[in-house]
């Protein structure tokens, strides 16, 4: 099963592009979430309608959609692959991945990738025995990339017809046993451990169909429910209005709406907890009163919503936390960013900030990625730019570490 993988499917010009509509739905009938990328050339075998519609997502193709604007990060798009897979790989596209030549969104998505990639060679024998193509296999494979062909390992002049893409079946095969080889067991570090995170945004409501809210995602919060249960830990999300999936079944996820539900909900759970983490951003303000009917246009002159402060959650949990419990924080900040941090550690008795600038491209709401700082009081370790994911990895990597410390 390839449940939750996220996979990068690159798409060349090649006769054999229409197979790789049959890879694509069997990646998805086996649960993986795939991103198509097709070349230019790639179109002029395949519709990009036909592969949207049977991955649920638009194909990318060019850096910009043209009709949108719309800019397709390649950085991204890298960062977001558990893997990528090239099929079918023409001589040409293996040559520019070879020697970086950037020219399109597939080769600049390879080049971004830190994920594990794959190749399925689709050319004539002529092509696929030239000595240029077998120096850049040769390039490739050295760069650790996974060649997937009939003729993979075999001598391609005594093999008449063997420059042509590997069955499907067989790249899904591939596919599969890459993952099965991988080792995603962690040590359980967090068995036993009580964890709560709040992620996402709240609302506050103005009228019965206005609010106020922001633009977190929750991404990040949930990333890191989903690294604590993967640890091991019994974990506890309480998050406000997001469009996320609970990332893991073992989760007791409870939706909120307003900081003044989150609070209650969150201060239920933490007395209990052994790990807080308040991930989410939550209102500052809430407007006094929340109207009964819609403010109408007409009737009424400029509204004025007069706002009251919302209790800090992880202030005012962090008042009552115990000698044994350790929370975290997270602060996003435009200035001054390490002050704000260390300051906000010692006011809301905290443990642990972790801190992302919005001056960081790819950091904060809405993305995929995030660069962080952790912040603790007598450290201060940066990371660089990752996928959320792995930031949540780190994250409680780190947690688990100041615990042992306190040990
Ligand atoms: O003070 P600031 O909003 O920058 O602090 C951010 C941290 O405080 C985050 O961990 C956030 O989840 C938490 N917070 C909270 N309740 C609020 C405001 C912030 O829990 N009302």
């Amino acid at each position: 099963m390839l449940k939750g993988k996220h996979i990068v499917l690159g798409i060349s010009g090649g006769i054999a592009a229409y197979k790789s509509v049959f890879l694509l739905r069997l990646l998805v009938k086996a649960g993986a979430e795939v991103q198509v990328v097709i070349t230019p050339n790639g179109k002029e075998f395949i519709t990009p309608v036909t592969l949207s519609s049977l991955s649920g997502k638009p194909a990318i193709s060019e850096f910009f959609t043209a009709n949108t604007g719309e800019w397709h990060s390649h950085v991204d798009l890298g960062l977001w692959a558990d893997l990528m897979i090239i099929a079918p790989a023409t001589a040409s596209t293996i040559a520019k991945m070879a020697n970086g030549v950037a020219d399109n969104m597939l080769v600049t998505s390879y080049l971004s990738t830190k994920a594990h990639v794959m190749v399925a060679p689709a050319m004539d024998l002529d092509m696929w025995a030239h000595p240029s193509t077998r120096r850049n296999i040769a390039t490739l494979v050295a760069d650790g990339v996974e060649i997937i062909s009939p003729a993979a390992g075999e001598l391609a002049s005594h093999l008449v017809g063997k420059g042509r893409m590997e069955e499907p079946q067989n790249i899904l095969k591939a596919i599969e046993s890459y993952f099965d080889t991988l080792h995603p067991a962690v040590p359980p570090a967090l068995n036993g451990k009580k964890v709560i995170v709040t992620a996402g945004p709240t609302h506050e409501k103005i009228d019965p169909v206005r609010f106020i809210g922001n633009y977190s995602s929750g991404k990040m919060g949930f990333e890191i429910a989903r690294e604590c249960a993967r640890r091991g830990a019994d974990v506890t999300l309480v998050c406000g209005p997001v469009a996320l999936p609970t990332p893991n079944p073992d989760i007791e996820r409870f939706d909120v709406t307003s900081a003044l539900e989150m609070y209650e909900t969150t201060r239920s759970f933490v007395q209990s907890a052994d790990i807080a983490i308040f991930a989410a951003a939550v209102a500052d303000y809430r407007p006094e009163v929340c109207r009964e009917s819609k403010i109408k246009r007409e009737k009424q002159q400029e509204p004025v919503i007069k706002l009251v402060k919302n209790p800090d959650i992880a202030a005012e949990c962090g008042r009552g936390k115990r000698k044994n419990q350790f929370f975290v924080g997270f602060a996003l900040e435009t200035d001054n960013e390490l002050e704000n941090a260390q300051e906000k550690l010692v006011k809301k008795n905290l443990d642990m900030i972790v801190l992302n600038s919005l001056r960081d491209q790819g950091a904060g709401f809405q993305c995929d990625t995030n660069k962080i700082t952790i912040v603790t009081a007598d450290d201060t370790v940066s990371f660089p730019l990752k996928s959320k994911t792995d930031v949540a990895s780190d994250v409680v990597d780190r947690i688990i570490l100041e615990l042992n410390k306190g040990k």
